[in-house]
Order: structure tokens, then C-alpha cells, then sequence
């Protein structure tokens, strides 16, 4: 459904067509703005620019809806599991039995990297970030797989898909053995996709291991949380690297590059990080008045975000999962946990973040969970890449597929120096 609306300019009026979506903010078609008008718009951050249509995630910030292909984030976190989510992200429906069953199967025989790949971890020294190494590693796949990088081939864009789905765990996996100085842990088949991952991370040859169910069935379900999420940072960097027609691998090394960054999936690191430094519930005052000092570059970690102006849905699921994995192992009274809970209490009765509408994110809670699990912090965002990566493959793919793609080329807003003269280095005084 579409219908118009005028714009003026210089005292001409300009007519630009209204779109609407299924559920959502309309938007203003001003693709023909430049040539009606001469004039750009601006909109640094995109706060209230559509970059993309698209029919994969919707988020109601004001309410606190998180939706993936129409299904609540809730209910697909309570009755399904990762690779269905990866599989409703997809192909937009959820899958019929054997649906899902093919598509384990086919995730399940990707599992491994080429061999090669183990001589590319040696390059590295034992304490790179593993973020680091996931960059890396993710882009040099393409060196790998020359098979699946020609992206005008459906084919080829569907088995380079599977491959990266399938290989971001064995990837995470030896970053996490390399930087501890174990021996990788090859993919075991027979097991489920987070308790292969969980047993490439915490197995030893020396000994069996046996994945606990619970925490299985935990980090499945934060997978699913992290699976998605519209067109964040990382996303719409995917997109713009997938537009020039970079093959699939780079486009996702560069996705993992800005995840990496601390306002975005570098959170949960620096949100643990903060907790730690914070150490106990009589500190907070101390750190919610320098979150609030306009001069003091801090900022509460893992609260706030650009849309959300409730609480993340996802948080409160993850706060759940925080309490269900701690119980499981026993853990009676974590001081971060502590300290979380005082934090988000406090913050939520303060004036500032009521305010400002600042609630906990998915990345409050999600280090505490992952710590008590056995993970380094920084761990952390290589967990949040290697559930995102369906994402950032379903909404790449749905820029390939659409007609209307063409490379994403934004303007400026030039304010440097007018054209002037050179001036030989005699003449500069
Ligand atoms: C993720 O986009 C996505 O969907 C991302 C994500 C996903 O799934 O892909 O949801 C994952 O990245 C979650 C966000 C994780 N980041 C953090 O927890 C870092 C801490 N949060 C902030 O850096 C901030 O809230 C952002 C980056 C998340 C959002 O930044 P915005 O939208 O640009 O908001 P802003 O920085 O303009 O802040 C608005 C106001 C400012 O005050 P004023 O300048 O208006 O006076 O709120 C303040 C900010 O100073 N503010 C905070 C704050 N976050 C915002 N003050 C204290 N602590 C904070 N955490």
C-alpha cells in the first residue's frame, strides 16, 4: 500500500511516495530526491532512515516485540531449537519434520574445515583475541572454497551458506582451544549442534566428556536469541559489502569486524568487564553517577540501545537462562549476579535512564550466563558471531535475491575546504 506526500523545497514542492509495511513505521521514498531536489538528506547514524525493505526480523522498540519471520522471539526460544531458527530465518517458514531433519543433516556434514585451516591457526600467537582470529579465519574460508563464492549461482550461495553455518562452531571451537593451548577437538556427528560446539570447546583427548543437557539446551536457546536482529550495525555492514558483490565469506568477516566493536556485539565482553570492576553492590552509586557525567566517557554496559526503548525481550529470556544455568551448576550466590540485579534495580528506579528509556540489553546478562559456563570474556562475542551468522546469511541473501539491489553508495554533507591551488614546499612558509 503506498500514497504520497509533499515536501518542500526552496518553495517548489517535491512529491514523494509514502510506503507502508505489514506492521511498522511507513516510510518516505526519497530515492529521487537528488535529481527533484539537488539536495541530500541527512541522517548520521541512519536513527530514522530505512535502509532496505525486508520480510526476516521486525522489532517493536516502544513495546519490546522482537519477531523473527512473524513468530514472537519467546515462544521460538521456549519450543524450538537453533537450526530451526536458522532454518525459519532462511526460508521464512518454520520446517515440517523432515524438513528439519534434512537440513540437520546437511548442517551436520559441514561441520569440519578444511585441514589446511589448523596450519593458519599456528600464524597466530596464543594470545590473539579470538575475534581476532574469527576475522580472519572466516575470510580466508573463501581461499578454501572457491566453489561457493560465485554469488550469482543460487546454487552456490546455498552451499556457501550451510558451509559458513555449519563451520562457524568449529571455528570458535580452535579459537578458544588455540588461545588455551589445547589440541582441537574435531566435530563428533552424532551429537546435536550446540553439544557438538560445547564438546569441541571442553573436551580433552585424555578423558570422555559428556555434555550436561542443560547447559546444552541453554546456550541453544542463547543462540537463539543472538540470532537476528533487523538491520543493526553488523547486519547493514553485511549488506554493504554483500552489494559490491564481495563473495559470501569476506561479506561475513567484515559483519564479524564491526560486531567486534564494544557499542555493539563487543558488549557482553565489556559488560562483564564492567561488572567485575564495579565487584560489589555498594559501588554501583559510584558508577551510575559516572554514567550519567556528560564528561565522563562511560557508559553502563550492556544497557541502552537504539531502538529499544523497553526492555529487550531478549534480556529478560537471557536473565531467565542466567538463573536456570547457575542453579544447574550449583553456583548459590555469583557476586556478579549480585551485582547485576542491584545494578539493574537501581538504574531502572533512576531518573536519567527512565529518562532516557535506557533498559538492559540482551548483553546485561549474557557474560555472567557464559562465564558460569566455562567461557573467557573473550569468548563472549565470538558466541554472539557464531549465532548471528544465520542472520547476517538470510538478510545477505535477501539483498542478492531482490531486484532492486544495487551497490549501497551513500552521499555527505561536505564541509572541508573549497578548491584551491597547490603550494610548493618553498611557498609554505
Ligand atoms: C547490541 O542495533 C542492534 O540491534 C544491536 C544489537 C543486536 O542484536 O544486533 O541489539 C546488539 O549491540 C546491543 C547494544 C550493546 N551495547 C551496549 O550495551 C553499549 C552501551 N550502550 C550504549 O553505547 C548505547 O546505548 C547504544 C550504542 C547501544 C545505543 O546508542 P544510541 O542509540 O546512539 O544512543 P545514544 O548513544 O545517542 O544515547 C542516547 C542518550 C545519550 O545521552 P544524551 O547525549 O542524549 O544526553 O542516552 C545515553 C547517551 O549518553 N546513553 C547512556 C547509555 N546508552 C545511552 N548513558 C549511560 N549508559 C549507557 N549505556
Amino acid at each position: 500500500m503506498s500514497s504520497n506526500t509533499t515536501l518542500t523545497v526552496d518553495n517548489k514542492a517535491v512529491e514523494l511516495a509514502v510506503k507502508e509495511g505489514t506492521i511498522g513505521p511507513s516510510v518516505v521514498d526519497i530515492s529521487k530526491l537528488y535529481a527533484q531536489t539537488g539536495m541530500f538528506t541527512y541522517d548520521p547514524g541512519f536513527t530514522s532512515t530505512a535502509s532496505c525493505e525486508s520480510k526476516i526480523t521486525y522489532i517493536d522498540g516502544d513495546q519490546g516485540v522482537l519477531l523473527y519471520r512473524g513468530y514472537p522471539i519467546d515462544q521460538l526460544a521456549e519450543h524450538g531449537d537453533f537450526l530451526e531458527t536458522c532454518y525459519l530465518l532462511l526460508y521464512g517458514e518454520l520446517p515440517t519434520a523432515a524438513q528439519k531433519a534434512d537440513f540437520d543433516y546437511r548442517v551436520t556434514r559441514h561441520t569440519m574445515v578444511h585441514d589446511q585451516m589448523n596450519r593458519f591457526f599456528t600464524g597466530f600467537r596464543r594470545d590473539a583475541h579470538p575475534m581476532a582470529i574469527m576475522v580472519a579465519c572466516v575470510g580466508a574460508l573463501s581461499a578454501f572454497y572457491h566453489d561457493s563464492t560465485d554469488i550469482s549461482d543460487p546454487q552456490q550461495r546455498m552451499i556457501a551458506s550451510m558451509r559458513m553455518i555449519a563451520k562457524m562452531p568449529t571455528l570458535a571451537a580452535m579459537a578458544y582451544k588455540y588461545s588455551i593451548g589445547q589440541p582441537f577437538v574435531y566435530p563428533q556427528n552424532d551429537l546435536d549442534y550446540t553439544s557438538n560446539f560445547l564438546r569441541m570447546c571442553f573436551a580433552v583427548p585424555c578423558e570422555d566428556y559428556k555434555v550436561n543437557p542443560v547447559l546444552s539446551r541453554a546456550l541453544d536457546r542463547i543462540f537463539i536469541l543472538h540470532a537476528d536482529h533487523e538491520q543493526n550495525a553488523s547486519t547493514s555492514t553485511v549488506r554493504l559489502a554483500g552489494s559490491s558483490g564481495a563473495n559470501p565469506f569476506a561479506c561475513i568477516a567484515a559483519g564479524i569486524a564491526c560486531l567486534w566493536g564494544p557499542a555493539h556485539g563487543g558488549a557482553n565482553e565489556a559488560a562483564l568487564k564492567m561488572l567485575e570492576e564495579i565487584g560489589t553492590p555498594d559501588r554501583i552509586p559510584e558508577f551510575i553517577a559516572r554514567a550519567k557525567d556528560k564528561n565522563d566517557p562511560f557508559r553502563l554496559m550492556g544497557f541502552g540501545h537504539r531502538v529499544y526503548k523497553n526492555y529487550d525481550p531478549r534480556a529478560k529470556i537471557m536473565q531467565k537462562t542466567t538463573h536456570e544455568v547457575l542453579n544447574e551448576l550449583g553456583i548459590k550466590d555469583d557476586p556478579l549476579l549480585d551485582v547485576a540485579m542491584e545494578l539493574e534495580q537501581i538504574a531502572l528506579k533512576d531518573d536519567y535512564f527512565i529518562e532516557k528509556k535506557l533498559y538492559p540489553n540482551i548483553d546485561f546478562y549474557s557474560g555472567i550466563t557464559l562465564k558460569a559456563m566455562g567461557f573467557p570474556t573473550s569468548m563472549f562475542t565470538v558466541l554472539f558471531a557464531l549465532a548471528r551468522t544465520v542472520g547476517w546469511i538470510a538478510q545477505w541473501s535477501e539483498m542478492i535475491e531482490d531486484p532492486s539491489q544495487r551497490i549501497g553508495r551513500p552521499r555527505q554533507l561536505y564541509t572541508g575546504p573549497t578548491e584551491r591551488n597547490y603550494v610548493t614546499v618553498a611557498q609554505r612558509g
